[in-house]
């Protein structure tokens, strides 16, 4: 990651100082081993997607103004915005590039549409929070595009770097796209809980961003309820005692407990396609992976 940039280099030392769980590359690497095993291609393919992921981070601190990352300053509270936007743009094409250099074109093509899917998911997020969505679709198709697709591609490229055929890179797709949704769900339990992630917490409703947890307690809730909640985050969104009223009202009826029996679901389908799947000694090792993802606390 080196640049002649000095600028530049002070903040991917940085970068590269701060690593997160790394949990792309490893679906990566786990799904290259259900098949033929690692290649030279498969590392390039777990960096290539740990850049993107990088960039899309420092992308959204911005978008979501937040001033902590994986227990740290963000990029953007050290350096301001446009410093930030730069830079992600630098990662993205440094990934871009390494595929592009290796002519790793099939691997690229499934990412670079995964990075389509999640502007357009960033992008959509914004659009709904304009009249605050309470929908649980809308809520899915969002996170579908802005978590799994990516998550999808990783094993999707991991396969494909290992000789699966296409059916087989399908189903690893798919496996995918339901670990990622399910992560998100994870995600966004974490913003409602009470543990160190590393992150700022409760960030959600301060950016009028309706996830499952208050959008599932908001639909039972009394019309009355329902008002008050919504004119708190509508109008308050700033004021930290009327927001974590919003979040006790979430974590003490049954927002909290019907997310986890969604996520729960997704993973079960998730273990389901990986059980189809013919025999393999690395199984069990995906499928421990998988109940990290929604057992992290962080
Ligand atoms: C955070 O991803 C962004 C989401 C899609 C929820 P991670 O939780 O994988 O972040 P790091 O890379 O471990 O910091
Ligand atoms: C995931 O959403 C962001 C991306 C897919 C880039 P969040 O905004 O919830 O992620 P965190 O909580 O900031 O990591
Ligand atoms: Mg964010
Ligand atoms: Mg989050």
């Amino acid at each position: 990651m080196k640049s002649n940039v000095p600028l530049l280099d002070t903040i991917m030392t940085y970068i590269i100082k701060r690593k997160g769980k790394q949990i792309r590359p490893i679906f990566v690497f786990f799904s290259a081993k259900l098949f033929q095993g690692i290649t030279e291609s498969t590392y390039r393919a777990a960096s290539l997607v740990e850049l993107l992921h990088t960039a899309t981070l420092v992308h959204d601190d911005v978008v979501d103004d937040s001033d902590e990352r994986r227990g740290f300053f963000s990029i953007n509270a050290l350096w301001k915005n446009k410093i930030a936007v730069l830079v992600g743009d630098y990662l993205l094409s440094r990934g871009l590039l390494l595929s592009v250099q290796h002519k790793d074109y099939e691997l690229l093509e499934i990412v670079s549409n995964a990075v389509k899917e999640m502007s357009e998911g960033e992008l959509l997020q914004i659009e709904k929070t304009r009249n605050l969505n309470l929908s649980e679709e809308v809520y899915y198709d969002i996170i579908r595009k802005k978590t799994a697709s990516l998550i999808a591609s990783c094993c999707a490229i991991g396969a494909a770097s290992a000789g699966a055929n296409t059916e087989q890179i399908e189903q690893m797709r798919l496996f995918g796209e339901k670990i990622g949704i399910a992560f998100q769900m994870k995600d966004d339990l974490l913003d409602y809980g009470d543990e160190d992630i590393g992150k700022p917490r409760g960030i959600d409703l301060k950016e009028k961003k309706l996830t499952l947890p208050i959008i599932y307690t908001l639909n039972k809730a009394e019309p009355k309820v329902r008002n008050k909640m919504v004119n708190i985050i509508k109008n308050h969104h700033n004021n930290k005692t009327k927001v974590a009223e919003v979040i006790d009202y979430v974590n003490s009826h049954d927002g909290i407990a019907y997310t986890k029996a969604a996520m729960q679901t997704y993973v079960q389908e998730a273990l389901d396609i990986i059980d189809n799947l013919p025999e393999n000694p690395y199984k069990p090792n995906l499928k421990e992976l998988v109940n990290y993802i929604i057992d992290r606390h962080h």
